[in-house]
């Protein structure tokens, strides 16, 4: 079966599970529970993004493709100071994502796959008078670009062709993280 398949059909159940636990989309978006849900992928992401740039294939890879800096922009838009944001709370366990590369490719999967379902979340937030102009970056990080990532980030995992098993193990793994540090 086709890497893009497996992943997909082996982690269904577990994105249908994190969108319902982060609950962000409703008919009146709410400011306080994106900013917390922000807050939450920012201690995800420091954590994560370190331990995924400490191997060289993969910072080639994931380097440009870094979301700390829509984090900043989007918790600064949103009333978090400097000072406010480098105090936020990390997210330990998403350092282990990154131990087994097979799992990592997993785990970069569910980061990315994530851009897809943001450019709903951007169309749903689209008018709430406290979304600042353009809408949160970090969940469309790549804007019109957004279908050219996709596939670019596919060419290169199919290059790296990990063992199915493995990267859908890292993708599962990546999802409970999320649920966990995000919906506690
Ligand atoms: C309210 C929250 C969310 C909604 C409404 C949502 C919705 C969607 C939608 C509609 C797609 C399919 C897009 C397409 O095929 O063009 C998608 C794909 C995806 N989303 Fe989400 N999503 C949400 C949150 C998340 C989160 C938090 C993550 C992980 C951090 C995530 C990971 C993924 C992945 C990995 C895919 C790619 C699936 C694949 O085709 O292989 N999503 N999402």
């Amino acid at each position: 079966v086709e890497l893009a398949t497996y992943l997909r059909a082996t982690t269904a159940a577990a994105h249908a599970q994190l969108e319902a636990a982060l609950s962000i989309i409703s008919e009146e978006p709410d400011r306080r529970r994106f900013l917390t849900v922000l807050e939450g992928f920012h201690g995800f992401h420091v954590v994560w993004e370190k331990a995924i740039r400490q191997r060289p294939e993969f910072l080639a890879f994931y380097g440009p493709r870094t979301r700390l800096p829509q984090l900043r922009r989007d918790l600064g838009a949103l009333g978090r100071t400097a000072a406010e944001i480098d105090a936020l709370p990390l997210c330990q366990a998403a350092a282990a994502l990154a131990d087994d590369p097979d799992e990592a490719v997993g785990s970069i999967y569910v980061l990315e796959g994530s851009t897809l379902g943001g450019q709903l979340i951007n169309r749903a937030l689209a008018g709430a008078d406290w979304v600042p102009e353009g809408g949160l970056s970090y969940f469309s990080p790549y804007g019109r670009r957004t279908g050219e990532m996709w596939r670019g980030f596919w060419a290169w995992a199919e290059e790296r062709d990990p063992e199915p098993e493995l990267a859908a193990r890292g993708a599962q793994r990546t999802f409970a993280t999320l649920q966990a540090w995000l919906c506690a």
